[in-house]
């Protein structure tokens, strides 16, 4: 059977791509962020996963107002890179996994959780810069991802968005899910988006270290609890954007300790600001 054996959480801050496309890791202002997912690339080469089931958000570049998925699930064979203004990020095309995609798509539904499936999808900064951050600079045509990648896209950009709860709830269907499948693959799974960021408005540039720290904690030691958090809480604590972080629910509701298991190791935690105008939040967990 298929089993999950690591949980990755990153923020996906597009800057943090645009730095690695345009070679500026090394200036003062970047270095210290990219020390910190140092560690996180080695431990990604010694525990490559066969899948990663990305969980992320479009930035109203496959979706628009026309169309506003809460929970859409990539079932293609693979995922070209968006243009979201400046052309393609130069980094390769994904490859998807559509058995393991279309078991798990059966299996959540089967559970209640109405799921859009998408045949046909370019992938965002959502996605390509938590790649990028875990697994460094690759060629465009001669690089490659190391693993089919399942995306799946949470709206959290057009409201109403969808509870920490029921993404909590979300992820421990996803580890039945993978539990059932008949293969013996090993399977990551990882949240991204937030930290606290608010990238418009009066209270553009908010930051607030002692509430995402805070979340890093609970997120590790109470996820269940943390679940509970309200959206209005994010919004309120972390700003407009912050409301990203109930994808990382989803990644950690897919940890065995939820149902009955042992609880996770913490491999690697980080935080740094600034990125852009926001906050950047790191945490590996692994299945014992
Ligand atoms: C920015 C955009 C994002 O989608 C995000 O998650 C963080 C930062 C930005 O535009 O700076
Ligand atoms: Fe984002």
């Amino acid at each position: 059977m298929a089993r999950i054996t690591a949980s990755v959480y990153t923020s996906h801050v597009p800057a943090i791509g645009a730095a690695m496309d345009l070679g500026k890791t090394h200036e003062p202002y970047w270095q210290p962020l990219f020390a910190g997912y140092e560690f996180s690339r080695r431990w990604l080469r010694d525990n490559r996963p066969d899948v990663i089931v990305l969980v992320y958000n479009d930035h109203a570049n496959a979706f628009s107002l026309d169309l506003i998925p809460t929970f859409a699930l990539g079932t293609a064979a693979g995922y070209a890179i968006a243009d979201e203004g400046w052309g393609p990020r130069p980094v390769p095309a994904v490859q998807g996994h559509p058995d393991l995609a279309g078991h798990i798509a059966h299996s959540v539904i089967q559970d209640d959780f109405d799921l859009t499936l998408v045949n046909r999808m370019d992938v965002d900064h959502g996605l390509t810069v938590p790649l990028s951050l875990m697994c460094g600079e690759q060629h465009p045509t001669t690089g490659a991802w190391p693993c089919p990648v399942i995306p799946l896209a949470v709206n959290v950009v057009q409201y109403p968005v969808p509870s920490g709860r029921r993404c909590f709830e979300l992820g421990r269907a996803i580890r039945r899910a993978v539990e059932r499948y008949d293969e013996p693959l090993k399977v990551q799974v990882w949240g991204t988006g937030g930290m606290s960021h608010q990238l418009q408005g009066p209270r553009a540039g908010l930051i607030n270290k002692a509430w995402d720290q805070r979340f890093l904690d609970r997120l590790i030691a109470e996820p269940e609890a943390l679940a509970q958090v309200p959206h209005i809480d994010y919004v309120t604590e972390a700003g407009s954007e912050g409301i990203e972080l109930v994808m990382w629910l989803i990644a950690r509701g897919a940890m065995s300790d939820v149902d009955g298991g042992l609880p996770p190791l913490l491999k690697h935690r980080f935080y740094h600001v600034p990125a852009s105008n926001t906050a950047v939040g790191h945490l590996i967990l692994e299945n014992t």
